[in-house]
């Protein structure tokens, strides 16, 4: 009996360190695409409103093809597929409700010489439908889209009415011209729940001065106060050489950029950006892949003694060198990373949350020999420990015929999400992220906002989510939610607008790792207690029928 007891005491203990903390990254390529993993991707978004995510590639660079998520492998299909839609090359793909029908349109651009052209394909009943407004511009910019029918070109709001006419009105005080490559966002910056223009609000953005080329800005949270702040890749010399990211704080008028990872050395190997490329930005693809509470980010780097490029995963780490000690946070590289390492000539990394758990997942392309196309790599994160999430979803909550499950509606770029709660410890803790804040030079920013929760299993005491405005009105929009159940999905139907008061949210509960391994062992134990239980009565019953046979027995000696 005692033997029994301490091997399942064994087997407990085997169980609960197996969770604990472990990173690998497994390829699941063929299971997602099967033999079809080629194909630039070039945007995420919810194509056939399943709330699914689909992924939208550029195949040999004019063909527009949609991977839709399905519930058999391979687990995207390429079911909608236009052939050389534009008659040229496709340079960008931004899905939203551009018309508010609630049905998700897709804006591809092309280049014509100098100019960008725009187009829009009116999505209708999950096909690209037909009609397609042309709009020329000056410069070649990519656009940045925004909440509602209305998106942006540099200081030009293109409001699309329902009648799919543009209408152009000024929207930036902004003075100058916009640079190429830009590093527009639009986002909350100072916490009122309202996407502001960053770079009308801190014209030092497009620095100069920091590095010698313009890259792509992002933005993140550093220190755990819940501001969204600034995060800028830069190169020191044109070949990148010598490569930075800085990070400035928002909310001070005169911050200052800080460097938070500059060491980019490994044994005898200097690694750096690809230098730039007006069509092709350096970029840092943000996501929280270990669920601490702070974003992490995946990069492409080149190797400067020699040739080569391969991804790197950043982990965001407590700052312990002097220069980033203002800020308290910064980027260890991950050099070790060897699924990573064995994708060789990586173009581009990007988190991707691939069987909807809530855990970011990784998609790495490649240069595949021989082919024009992109190499579509799809990595699974594994990782294991028991930390906690809450994934938000801001959908357009705009529906104009069938909404059999109310007024849902598409993924809507310029939402804000923000958490405080108390952690482990008892301390506050707060986060927060911008949904769909950039869209130009391939993003790839996700439709949903996976907030890490740490290793506090508490519910979550308040989260709150905040729309744009449209603009000259002053009602702050947003909406609190106590009391959040941690690994939990949570859909948010902004619906109507303007009455936060009336938005709905649709809780779906992701049943973890760790929740499944708990009921294994109840269930084991609950098998264990029934055995011992079982053995017992046995026992009993045999020791009663041993005594009523020797009652017996001694009633018959007596009876004699
Ligand atoms: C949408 O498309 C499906 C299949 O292509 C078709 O069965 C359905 O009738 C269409 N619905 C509308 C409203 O056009
Ligand atoms: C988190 O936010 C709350 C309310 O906005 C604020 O009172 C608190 O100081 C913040 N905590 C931290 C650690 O910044
Ligand atoms: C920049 O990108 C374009 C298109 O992707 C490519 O043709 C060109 O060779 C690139 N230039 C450099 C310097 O890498
Ligand atoms: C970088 O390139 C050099 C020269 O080709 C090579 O010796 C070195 O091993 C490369 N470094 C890595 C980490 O691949």
């Amino acid at each position: 009996m005692i033997w029994t007891l301490k091997l399942i005491t064994l087997a407990f203990l085997l169980l609960l360190g197996g969770q604990y903390n472990t990173f690998a990254l497994q390829d699941v390529t063929a299971d997602l695409f099967g033999p079809g993993n080629f194909g630039t991707v070039a945007a995420f978004g919810d194509f056939n409103s399943d709330k699914q995510t689909d992924i939208f590639t550029i195949k040999e660079q004019s063909d527009l093809v949609i991977f839709l998520a399905d519930s058999k492998p391979p687990y995207f299909k390429p079911k909608v597929q236009a052939k050389n839609i534009l008659g040229k090359d496709i340079t960008s793909v931004v899905p939203g409700d551009y018309d508010g029908d609630s049905q998700m349109d897709v804006l591809l651009t092309a280049k014509n010489g100098p100019k960008t052209e725009v187009f829009i394909f009116w999505g209708h009943n999950q096909t690209l439908g037909t009609a397609l407004i042309v709009i020329y511009l000056q410069i070649a910019v990519t656009p940045e889209v925004q909440f509602y029918v209305v998106f942006k070109f540099f200081g030009c709001f293109i409001t699309l009415a329902s009648l799919r006419t543009e209408v152009c009105s000024k929207a930036l005080s902004l003075t100058g011209n916009m640079r190429t490559p830009h590093s527009n966002a639009f986002i909350d910056l100072d916490r009122d729940f309202t996407a502001g223009n960053k770079a009308s609000q801190q014209p030092c953005v497009q620095s100069e001065f920091v590095a010698l080329r313009c890259n792509v800005l992002c933005m993140f949270l550093a220190d755990g106060d819940g501001y969204q702040d600034h995060l800028l890749p830069a190169c020191l010399d044109t070949s990148c050489q010598r490569s930075t990211i800085y990070l400035a704080k928002s909310g001070s008028r005169d911050s200052k950029w800080i460097p938070v990872l500059s060491d980019f050395k490994r044994k005898e190997t200097i690694w750096g950006f690809v230098p730039d490329n007006l069509s092709q930005p350096p970029a840092l693809h943000l996501g929280d892949y270990n669920l601490d509470g702070f974003p992490d980010a995946l990069v492409v780097l080149q190797n400067k003694s020699g040739s080569g490029q391969q991804a790197f995963l950043l982990e965001n780490v407590p700052c312990n060198s002097e220069t980033c000690h203002s800020v308290g946070r910064m980027f260890h590289i991950h050099w070790d990373q060897s699924d990573l390492g064995a994708i060789k000539n990586a173009v581009r990394a990007t988190f991707f949350d691939i069987y909807e758990d809530g855990i970011l997942d990784m998609l790495v392309q490649s240069k595949a020999e021989g082919k024009q196309d992109l190499r579509i790599h799809a990595l699974k994160n594994n990782f294991e420990a028991d930390a906690y999430f809450v994934k938000v979803m801001v959908l357009s909550g705009l529906c104009s015929n069938d909404c059999p499950e109310g007024p849902f509606g598409v993924n809507q770029p310029g939402p804000y999400v923000m958490y405080t709660t108390v952690d482990s410890n008892g301390y506050l803790k707060n986060a927060s992220a911008g949904q769909l804040s950039q869209s130009a030079y391939f993003s790839l920013q996700l439709p949903y906002t996976v907030l890490g929760l740490g290793r506090s299993a508490n519910f979550l005491d308040h989260l709150f989510v905040g729309i744009p405005r449209q603009p000259g009105e002053t009602e702050i929009r947003n909406k609190e939610w106590t009391a959040i159940i941690p690994n939990s999905q949570l859909i948010v139907m902004p619906f109507p607008h303007d009455t936060p008061r009336s938005w709905s949210a649709k809780l779906y509960l992701t049943p973890s790792n760790s929740v499944l391994l708990t009921a294994i062992a109840l269930i084991g134990v609950c098998v264990f207690i029934l055995v011992i239980i079982g053995i017992l009565h046995w026992q009993e019953k045999k020791a009663d029928d041993r005594e009523k046979r020797q009652e017996a027995h001694r009633f018959h000696f007596d009876a004699m």
